[in-house]
């Protein structure tokens, strides 16, 4: 990574250069893109092993860990760029849906920096993060899009129509599919973070070999509902009758087969769309991409599925977020409000109704 150097002339050609940070969950993380789709410098420092004792993310621990890391890693992603604040167009953070104190300590960093410098401040939807990575990742990829967004948190089907224009068509009545991956890792003794882990494991086992049910399946809107799975796997793991490997394996099947039936009913209801897209953590997941690309095949769409550290939580989605926003906004937007609050939610696309099961929690 050498040092950045530009004119205004490189600079109609590479578009703004962003400063982006992420600390919405488990994830501290900085990145610096330009608008031409260059990821100049980047860094992500993961809480893992903090929160592997309690088998998941604990709110207060991940504030703290933010909290302690962000600023040395700012500087280092600086330096690695050999970029001066001043040189930076705008300074993008994630401002939530998150754990709000993570994101409380994201957020407020960008706004000293960007009062500091005196650049705009971009207060950035971590989801819209998601549901544009595959632009940074593909630039021949245009709008419209389908995008599957499964993560930890959200489990969504989002018309993508440009930026900031999402119609949500489909969401979980109750877990999301990272959720369930983390849980069915739990009750295999396979720790934390799960999804990976269950991946492995399924590796070694026969997908057909125990009796899991397709939540939802066949109904006429094309949402999504995992806690039933869940139940099943936990009544699958007590009764002492299945090898764990097996158990990983028909999960995950099972996940893919719910993911791929609902995907075909939103394309049957809101379709045709040129490109389908995945993002997400659980879009890391090679049987879920598999799958996605057969029916992408299946209906002449486009398929893109951004490479694995731009699947999960990371700094450089933001930051392109931010590329984005500047680029749709025009030359006259100033930023958001640096009195801009944070977010512990925040719906992509507000016109969409609730939609809550039995099972709903958060
Ligand atoms: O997007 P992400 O990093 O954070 C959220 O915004 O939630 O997603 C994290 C989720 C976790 O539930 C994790 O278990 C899941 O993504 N995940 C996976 C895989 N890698 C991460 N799930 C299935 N297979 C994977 N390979
Ligand atoms: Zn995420």
């Amino acid at each position: 990574m050498g040092s950045v150097t530009h004119t205004s002339d490189s600079k109609l050609v590479l578009g703004p250069l962003v400063l982006g940070i992420e600390s919405s969950c488990d994830e501290t993380a900085v990145a610096l893109v330009r608008g031409d789709g260059t990821i100049v410098a980047q860094a992500i420092a993961s809480q893992e092993a903090e929160h592997a004792p309690y088998g998941g993310v604990v709110p207060e621990i991940a504030a703290r860990a933010h909290a302690e890391r962000l600023a040395p890693m700012l500087e280092k992603v600086m330096g690695e760029a050999g970029v001066a604040l001043s040189e930076v167009d705008a300074i993008a953070a994630t401002a939530g849906p998150g754990l709000i104190g993570g994101v409380m300590v994201g957020l407020v960093s960008a706004k000293a920096l960007a009062m500091a410098a005196d650049k705009p401040l971009l207060a950035v939807n971590h989801l819209e993060g998601h549901a544009l990575s595959p632009r940074l990742a593909d630039r021949k990829l245009a709008f419209p899009y389908l995008l599957l967004l499964v993560s930890g948190g959200h489990c969504q089907i989002l018309a993508v129509e440009g930026v900031g224009q999402y119609r949500r068509l489909a969401t979980t009545i109750d877990d999301a599919l990272g959720e369930a991956f983390d849980k069915t890792a739990k009750l295999l003794g396979l720790g934390y973070p799960g999804g990976p882990a269950v991946e492995r494991l399924a590796l070694q086992g026969d997908p057909k070999a125990v009796p899991l049910p397709r939540p939802l399946k066949g109904s006429p809107e094309p949402h999504f509902s995992f806690a039933g799975l869940k139940s099943a796997v936990l009544r699958a793991v007590e009764s002492g009758a299945h090898a764990d490997a097996d158990i990983a394996a028909s999960f995950q099947q099972a996940a893919v087969e719910c993911l791929i039936d609902r995907l075909e009913r939103a394309l049957d209801t809101a379709g045709p769309f040129p490109a389908l897209v995945v993002a997400g953590g659980v879009a890391a997941n090679k049987t879920v991409r598999a799958a996605l690309e057969t029916l992408a095949a299946k209906h002449a769409m486009r398929f893109t599925a951004p490479p694995l550290a731009l699947c999960t939580d990371n700094a450089a989605m933001i930051a392109w977020a931010g590329c984005e926003r500047l680029a749709a906004e025009g030359p006259d937007f100033a930023g958001d409000p640096l009195e801009f609050l944070a977010r512990p939610r925040w719906p992509l696309d507000p016109a969409a109704e609730a939609v809550r099961g039995a099972g709903y929690k958060a």
